[in-house]
């Protein structure tokens, strides 16, 4: 059984424990979240020893050479010493400056980070509160068109985060942002090609920034934006991107849901819509952001219809792990 040393105490991993789950098990208080390799919340370092690779995916070449790596994704097979990263160059504090609902179901949070923060649109993060509950969350807004950072949070029944954004978060507060990942974002080379954004619910975040961006940019292809929700409430910023593809003849705006009521919205699969408008499109690029179901699914849909992977840009937006206790 390899060794994980921590804290002056040395643990016995099991074979195929996660460094995450052996230091809970031991009661180690460890921030994390996803338990997925998804939010980097468990991120922490090795001072000895060899990391496997898995543990590093997703991580910036810069903080893999310095020995960072995600806890729940780190198997090791051979002794390894690992300490608590320091926070302060991980984390930003930041303070809220607006709630905004923009459904029953949906607020808009804005955050005004101190100092730089960088991100790109798309891309998203993980919000901490004070007693170390952490959720990751899209990023909505447009660095240099948004004063603000800018989240779409959905209330989760008894969920204990987005509950709270809606209960209890009052601008004015101060709240700690990780440090921006993701690769679900716009790039220049995409210029002349027709983009695919498929989202449901609050998948529209990313997909907002990601839309913007390639305006901002200048992008001639033609721009798809497909959004799903189970019933009309799970809509949420229709008239203002209505007007967007007003003004842009290049952007079409399609939203779908499963159950219309007596709403005129088109009724159908927000998958098979993106799937129909594949065939006319030149060059296409998917993002592709909301339920890990809906994501996995169309992108292996996608990918059978003929679309490279490496064109493909996905979100999932995982749950968090069940038992995630507060770390403070
Ligand atoms: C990369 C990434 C990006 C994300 N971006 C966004 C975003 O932009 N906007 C946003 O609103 N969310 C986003 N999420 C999801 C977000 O991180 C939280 O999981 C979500 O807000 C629920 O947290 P909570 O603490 O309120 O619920 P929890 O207390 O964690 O969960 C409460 C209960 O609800 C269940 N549950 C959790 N999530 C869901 C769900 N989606 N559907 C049904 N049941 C659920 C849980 O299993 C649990 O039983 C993202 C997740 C990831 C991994
Ligand atoms: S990446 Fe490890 S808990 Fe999310």
């Amino acid at each position: 059984m390899p060794q994980l040393h921590f804290n002056g105490t040395a643990i016995e991993l099991p074979p195929g424990q996660s460094v995450l789950d052996g230091l809970l098990e031991h009661g180690h208080a460890i921030a994390n979240s996803c338990r997925a390799g998804a939010c980097q919340a468990c991120l922490m370092q090795a001072t000895e020893g060899d990391l496997p690779p898995q543990a590093q995916i997703g991580l910036k070449p810069t903080q893999a050479s310095q020995g960072y790596f995600l806890a729940c994704q780190c198997r090791p097979e051979k002794p390894l010493s690992v300490r608590l990263p320091d926070m302060a160059e991980h984390r930003h504090a930041a303070v809220v400056t607006e709630l905004q609902p923009l459904s029953e179901q949906v607020m808009a949070v804005s955050v005004r980070p101190e100092g730089d923060y960088p991100y790109r649109p798309g891309q998203y993060t993980t919000l901490w509160r004070d007693d170390g509950l952490g959720r990751s969350y899209s990023l909505a807004s447009v660095p240099g068109v948004d004063a603000e950072l800018r989240f779409h949070v959905r209330r989760v029944p008894n969920g204990r985060f987005s509950g709270w954004v809606f209960d209890q978060l009052r601008p004015g507060q101060r709240i700690d942002l990780q440090c921006a990942t993701g690769d679900c974002v716009y790039l220049p080379e995409y210029g002349d090609d027709d983009l695919l954004l498929v989202g449901t619910a609050t998948g529209l975040a990313p997909l907002y920034g990601i839309l913007r961006e390639a305006l901002r940019q200048g992008h001639r292809g033609a721009i798809h934006l497909l959004h799903g929700a189970y019933d009309p409430q799970g809509l949420y910023l229709r008239d203002e991107l209505g007007d967007l593809a007003d003004r842009h003849p290049h952007i079409h705006y399609h939203a779908a849901v499963l159950e219309a009521g007596d709403s005129d919205v088109t009724v159908a699969q927000v998958d098979g819509l993106a799937l129909e408008q594949l065939s006319g499109l030149n060059n296409p690029v998917a993002y592709l952001c909301g339920a890990p179901d809906f994501v996995q699914g169309l992108r292996k849909r996608l990918f059978l219809a003929g679309m490279a992977m490496n064109r493909i840009h996905a979100d999932a937006f995982l749950p968090a792990a069940a038992n995630t206790a507060s770390t403070s």
